[in-house]
């Protein structure tokens, strides 16, 4: 299945069961809120799980666009990515649980083909506050699928005060063809997690008290790429459809190991997406976690040829992000972001190489050294630490 009828397919199931798709998607969370970027699918829609009414119903989906800087050190490996999107789908105050894990379970063995061998489901077995959530248990028996308790894994928060609830989560086989399903979803790293279904019923309050929402509603989220990797049979995200113009064009334009060419197509379309959500680099907040991006992407073409430039990057990945995430403007304003940043990074580091060579910055350096360096030559610690590494 390509990526395109996967979003599809989930769409249309839900929108046949009386679910409205939420337009929309930036990254940009309303001034209101404190985030500098969405995380996740239900995060736009806090106020309304929290009781406030949605003007497109009680039955909602998306395909949320989101950003996590959290795992910034893991991109590079087969899984972490930094943009990806969720699909979601929510009852806000209307139908239950259960319906949702029943649906949940539907969707994936008959719209995604998966046999229900290959999946593995787990629950919340209970703690010292909220006791097991039985219902579920007693649905996915039902329904025939092998459950495993757990108790902090099951506990779905966002943040330490909020909304949060037990959750329930879908994990299909990743071992391969003949090799047949083993352990558990906590003792076998081949279950791999597809779609969280959260009962969301209660809230964390200041003082550390937990109290029992009036409206409880559902919430679930669906990581799109890899749901996409697990359906394609692949074993990392850049090799499914999603990446192909990235992963199809960047090695012969430039030759690198395998984890940095993974970081420069993950580095590189997240910027796009930032870019294309009206981003524009600087020293703080958003624009800094863009800066933070380009200048990775740099940092690492020029490790081994400093000759490299992102002007050559060919037009077909950017133009092809762009419309994947549905974001108007054309690829020549990103090329134009893109370059302007290189350059200011390319004087950056010059300025740089300059600075260290002198004597004074020869030897090991004091916490001092760095704070004049940053205060007065506009270098940062971690770049003034590559620059006297390499
Ligand atoms: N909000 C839940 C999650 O992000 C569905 O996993």
């Amino acid at each position: 299945m390509h990526s395109d009828q996967i979003v599809r397919t989930f769409t249309d199931y839900f929108r046949e069961r009386g679910h409205e798709l939420i337009t929309g998607g930036t990254l940009l969370p309303p001034p209101s809120d404190p985030v500098l970027f969405t995380t996740s699918g239900m995060h736009p829609l806090t106020p309304h799980l929290e009781g406030r009414p949605h003007p497109q119903g009680r039955r909602l989906i998306s395909v949320q666009r989101c950003l996590r800087t959290t795992d910034l050190d893991e991109v590079g490996d087969r899984t972490h990515l930094t943009v990806f999107e969720m699909l979601g789908s929510w009852s806000l105050g209307d139908y239950g649980h259960e319906q949702s894990l029943r649906w949940g379970y539907e969707l994936l063995r008959d719209g995604f083909g998966i046999p229900p061998e290959r999946l593995h489901v787990t629950v919340f077995g209970g703690d010292d506050e909220v006791g097991p959530d039985r219902r579920s248990l007693e649905t996915w028996r039902e329904l025939g699928l092998p459950v495993e308790l757990t108790r902090e894994d099951n506990w779905w928060s966002h943040d330490p005060v909020g909304l949060c609830g037990p959750d329930s989560e879908i994990f299909v086989w990743t071992g391969g063809p003949g090799t047949p399903p083993q352990g558990s979803p906590t003792t076998d790293p081949r279950w791999v997690e597809v779609w969280n279904h959260v009962s969301m019923r209660h809230r964390r309050h200041e003082d550390g008290t937990l109290r029992p929402l009036q409206q409880p509603g559902v919430d679930t989220g669906m990581g799109l790429e890899r749901l996409v990797t697990v359906l394609q049979g692949h074993n990392s995200v850049y090799d499914s459809d999603l990446f192909e113009p990235w992963t199809e064009q960047l090695p012969s334009l430039w030759t690198l190991d395998d984890t940095s060419t993974r970081l420069v197509c993950d580095h590189l379309r997240s910027a796009v997406v930032v870019i294309g959500d009206g981003v524009r680099p600087s020293s703080t907040g958003r624009g800094h976690v863009l800066r933070r991006l380009i200048r990775r992407v740099l940092t690492t073409l020029w490790r081994d040829d400093p000759s490299r430039t992102l002007s050559d990057l060919p037009g077909e990945p950017l133009g092809h992000t762009l419309d994947h995430f549905r974001q108007p403007g054309g690829t020549g304003r990103v090329r134009e972001v893109l370059r302007d940043e290189e350059r200011r990074f390319g004087r950056l580091l010059e300025r740089g190489r300059r600075v260290l060579a002198r004597p004074q910055y020869k030897g090991p350096l004091s916490d001092d050294d760095y704070r004049c360096l940053h205060d007065t030559h506009g270098l940062p610690r971690d770049l003034v630490t590559t620059l006297r590494a390499s």
